[in-house]
């Protein structure tokens, strides 16, 4: 299973924050926001993963995560020239996904609590379709909101709807096989000129072939796209991190907990850390 974090897009509703910085670099309390979506890859096993973001940006990412490979991951890097659209992704990452499977994550959506065994990869069979990860929220209007039938069966999703029909919305984390490279080519652009990730997860409807995995009410999702919700997400990783004595969306961590780096070279590389509450909170872990 491969992983796409997209990083990119012009950040409009955080401006003037995002003036000159990617919005996926601004802090979600203590760390880049990218650091949340890496470690909820990184948390679902995936090792191989293309980040996407806009060509002014790239270098920066190339420098923030220039170590990653001593976490046990692989990290390669992309330019989108134009934010033509979320499900453009697969376009720019076909040779980087191959034959493989994808799971695509949005570079400003947080998850927390997100059971690792929550999917089982080795047991996808080859063409099993589309997974995508609904959420029950308060405007669902804002999102890709699910229509499902009474049997729990899912009707279609429609983005930012007038009048939602529910309040369950297609999360930032989507799993797709590796028909995704074809399926993709048949999107037209929406009347906002994108290539949308809800067309695409409808075409994979109408074959009977996406199924919504329902997040319990135990796991907290945000989209941290404006400055409302970034503070929120700030002001619950303090919280969680400051009364359990732990670290939210830290990829070190993360790979420490996976088993994909040991305690001696975990301390290397803390070792090279400054002296702050980050490093604190990685050493107190070992
Ligand atoms: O957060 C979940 C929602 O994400 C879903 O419920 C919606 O169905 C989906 O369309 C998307 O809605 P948004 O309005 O939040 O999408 P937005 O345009 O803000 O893009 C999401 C992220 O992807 C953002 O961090 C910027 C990045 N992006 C977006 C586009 C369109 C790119 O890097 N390139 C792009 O071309």
């Amino acid at each position: 299973m491969k992983g796409i974090i997209l990083a990119g897009g012009f950040g409009t509703r955080l401006y003037p924050m995002t003036t000159n910085i990617s919005k996926q670099l601004l802090p979600i309390y203590d760390k880049p926001m990218i650091y949340y979506s890496l470690s909820t890859l990184m948390r679902l096993k995936i090792r191989d993963i293309l980040i996407i973001s806009s060509k002014e940006f790239i270098n920066i990412y190339k420098n923030i995560f220039k170590y990653s490979y001593k976490l046990g991951i692989k990290i390669s890097y992309l330019s989108q020239n134009y934010p033509n659209g979320i499900a453009e992704s697969f376009i720019i990452g076909k040779d980087f996904i191959g034959k493989d499977n994808v799971t695509l994550i949005l570079g400003d959506n947080f998850f927390y609590g997100l059971n690792s065994g929550i999917l089982k990869f080795e047991e996808f069979k080859k063409n099993f379709g589309a997974k995508i990860f609904a959420y029950k929220v308060n405007e669902p209007q804002n999102y890709g909101v699910i229509n499902i039938y009474k049997n729990n069966k899912i009707k279609n999703i429609i983005e930012k709807p007038k009048k939602p029909n529910s309040n369950y919305v297609a999360t930032g984390l989507y799993v797709y096989d590796n028909n995704v490279i074809k399926k993709v080519t048949k999107l037209k652009p929406s009347k906002r000129g994108e290539l949308e990730i809800t067309d695409l997860n409808n075409l994979y409807i109408k074959e009977k072939k996406l199924e919504a995995i329902f997040l319990q009410s135990g796991s907290v999702w945000l989209d941290a796209g404006t400055s409302q919700d970034l503070l929120k997400a700030s002001q619950f990783v303090q919280t969680v991190q400051d009364r359990q004595k732990i670290l939210i969306g830290s990829p070190e961590e993360t790979a420490y907990f996976n088993n994909w780096v040991s305690k001696n070279k975990l301390k290397g590389i803390i070792s090279h850390m400054p002296e702050n509450e980050y490093s604190k909170h990685l050493i107190n872990l070992l």
